[in-house]
């Protein structure tokens, strides 16, 4: 995820100078530098010296270990900090770095790595304007961004986009299935089945129609695409997807308490 936010900023024109890393992984740093020509530090307590705006991109359950050695230096410097870390609460982060400090929760999703995500985004009330405005700019260098009311809303939007391409390609996987199954080549399936969804992405994108609306205009009365649908309907798919999404949201609140208890 840093290495897709660094392409992306970099691809959006921030010049190489403005970004630096922190990895304990030498063979990460030279990785980074070698591929990006951005500054890589083995502490980093360097990068919270260096930077006014922090992007916290380690693995959830690491984040305690990460922020608490950095708390004295990061309450002196007040940084802007970035967590894209699933389910590290707010109060965790302040708990972690000594206090209050101007935080913004992203949740990005794994289309991210070729610049199509999806991050949903909330901050805390120390954050000023233009600090919401540098952390949506950032995210914004790997897609879209939303602003959220509140911090319980990222448990949706981690079961909705941050779970979702796994949905799609879940889909995918039994169209191209069917494809098989019924006389095509795996690759002329899969081939088949990828343009088709990202050609409905686009015109989705596109008009301003609802997604109902959109089905409708594909859905002619006694048509195949109907029969299709009812095929769907029968088998409650619609219910099972809310249901599915509802789920991963239950399980989100439930990882984000057992990493509160961290
Ligand atoms: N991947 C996704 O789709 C996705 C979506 C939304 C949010 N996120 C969030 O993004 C975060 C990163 O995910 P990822 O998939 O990019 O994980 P990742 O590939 O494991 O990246 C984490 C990076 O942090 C480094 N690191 C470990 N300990 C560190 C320390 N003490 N100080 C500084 N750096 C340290 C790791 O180095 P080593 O490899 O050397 O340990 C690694 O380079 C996670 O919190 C995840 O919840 C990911």
């Amino acid at each position: 995820m840093a290495t897709s936010l660094i392409g992306g900023l970099l691809g959006n024109g921030w010049a190489v100078n403005r970004i630096c890393v922190a990895d304990p992984a030498p063979q990460r740093r030279r990785a980074i530098t070698q591929r990006f020509s951005v500054t890589a530090f083995a502490d980093n307590g360097n990068v919270v010296e260096n930077a006014n705006i922090i992007i916290l991109a380690v693995k959830p359950q690491m984040m305690k270990d990460v922020l608490t050695p950095l708390a004295v230096p990061l309450q002196q410097y007040q940084p802007l900090l970035i967590s894209i870390a699933a389910g590290v609460r707010l109060h965790s982060i302040e708990n972690w770095g000594g206090g209050r400090l101007p935080t913004v929760r992203a949740m990005p999703n794994t289309p991210a790595l070729v610049g199509a995500g999806a991050s949903g985004l909330y901050a805390n009330s120390a954050v000023t304007d233009a600090q919401r405005e540098a952390a949506e700019s950032i995210l914004r260098a790997v897609g879209t961004t939303v602003w959220l009311d509140d911090e319980s809303q990222l448990d949706t939007v981690t079961a909705l986009s941050g779970s979702g391409p796994a949905y799609f390609f879940y889909l995918m996987e039994a169209m191209q299935q069917a494809g098989t199954d019924l006389g095509l080549e795996a690759d002329t399936a899969r081939l088949l089945t990828l343009e088709t969804a990202l050609g409905a992405a686009r015109l989705a994108l596109q008009e301003q129609e609802s997604f109902a609306d959109l089905r409708r205009r594909v859905t002619s009365p006694g048509g195949t695409t109907e029969s299709a649908i009812a095929a769907f309907d029968a088998a409650g798919a619609h219910d099972t997807v809310i249901a599915a999404v509802d789920a991963a949201r239950r399980r989100s609140e439930e990882l984000a308490k057992l990493l509160d208890e961290l």
